[in-house]
């Protein structure tokens, strides 16, 4: 299908889709946010598709929902369409993984979009922030909850109140990004750790995804039944046999999804 704002490629068993506003630094506005649910639809569908990447440009991962497009709409607008509500839900119900690529800035709904994704690396030239306080608005897509689950209350605090923008060594430090890689490298070093995710059964793949994002939404007793419930459930799989015995016998596995 043709896009008018994003981009999407397939390499081996990598979509990568690439938000592609040049002009507006990749603002998210209702036409890019919802080619970008469509594109994600069609590679969880897609059987070829193992993995995901999303990305923007080298100046901008995306700098926030569109501020045009959102400036005079009323509270009556916002609320009949649950502004951005359904995209949201529907990015959060892909069970491919999806890696965020973050060069230069992630701001506002950026970062949310980014922090939606299961991991983010990031090039030394990532800016993170939330800066919606300036706009005479909070975050919308979930950073006032993702943030501070992953950076603590104390910087989400400060991100959000004062509105400061984390360089990708901060985010780092601060457990908002998986990796820092100098930008020339980004896109070599998140294809290839897709490829290695490519690689595994997607049935431990998926069963990764449902259990790590399980400790965000549930008490540790219960996080830690679920995951034993699914670690029992993968003996059931062939692709548990073949990943032993090939460790046994010293030799590649060949996964099936089976
Ligand atoms: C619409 C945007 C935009 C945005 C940048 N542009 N961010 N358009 N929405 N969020 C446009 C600018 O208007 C400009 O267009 C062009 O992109 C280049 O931007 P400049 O500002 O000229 O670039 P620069 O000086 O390098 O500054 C980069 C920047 C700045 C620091 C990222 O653009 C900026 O502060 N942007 C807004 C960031 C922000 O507040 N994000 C949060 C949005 S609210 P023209 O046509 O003038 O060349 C949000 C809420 C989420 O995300 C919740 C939703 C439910």
């Amino acid at each position: 299908m043709a896009y008018e704002t994003i981009v999407v490629e397939h390499e081996d068993h990598v979509a990568t889709i690439k938000l592609n506003r040049p002009d507006a630094l990749n603002a998210l506005n209702s036409r890019l946010l919802g080619e970008l649910t469509q594109a994600l639809r069609e590679a969880d569908a897609n059987d070829k598709v193992r993995c995901v990447i999303l990305t923007g440009s080298s100046k901008a991962f995306a700098a926030g929902a569109d501020i045009k497009e959102m400036s005079q709409k009323s509270f009556v607008d916002m609320y009949l369409s649950d502004f951005f509500g359904s995209e949201h839900d529907a990015i959060a119900r892909v069970r491919k993984p999806i890696i965020a690529a973050v060069a230069g800035y992630a701001l506002g709904g950026g970062c949310e979009l980014a922090m939606m994704c299961d991991f983010i690396i990031a090039a030394d030239t990532a800016k993170f922030g939330q800066p919606e306080i300036n706009l005479g608005v909070i975050a919308g897509i979930g950073g006032t909850q993702r943030l501070t689950r992953l950076v603590g209350k104390a910087k989400s605090m400060d991100m959000h109140l004062t509105g400061r923008f984390m360089d990708a060594q901060e985010a780092e430090r601060a457990g908002l990004v998986s990796r820092v890689v100098p930008a020339k490298n980004l896109m070599e070093e998140a294809q290839s750790a897709a490829q290695k995710i490519a690689e595994r059964s997607m049935l431990t793949t998926m069963a990764v995804k449902e259990a790590v994002n399980r400790a965000e939404e549930t008490s540790l007793a219960e996080g830690i039944r679920f995951e034993r419930r699914l670690f029992h459930a993968l003996f059931s799989t062939e692709d548990q046999k073949e990943g032993m015995a090939a460790f046994l016998e010293k030799r590649e596995a060949q996964f099936r999804d089976r």
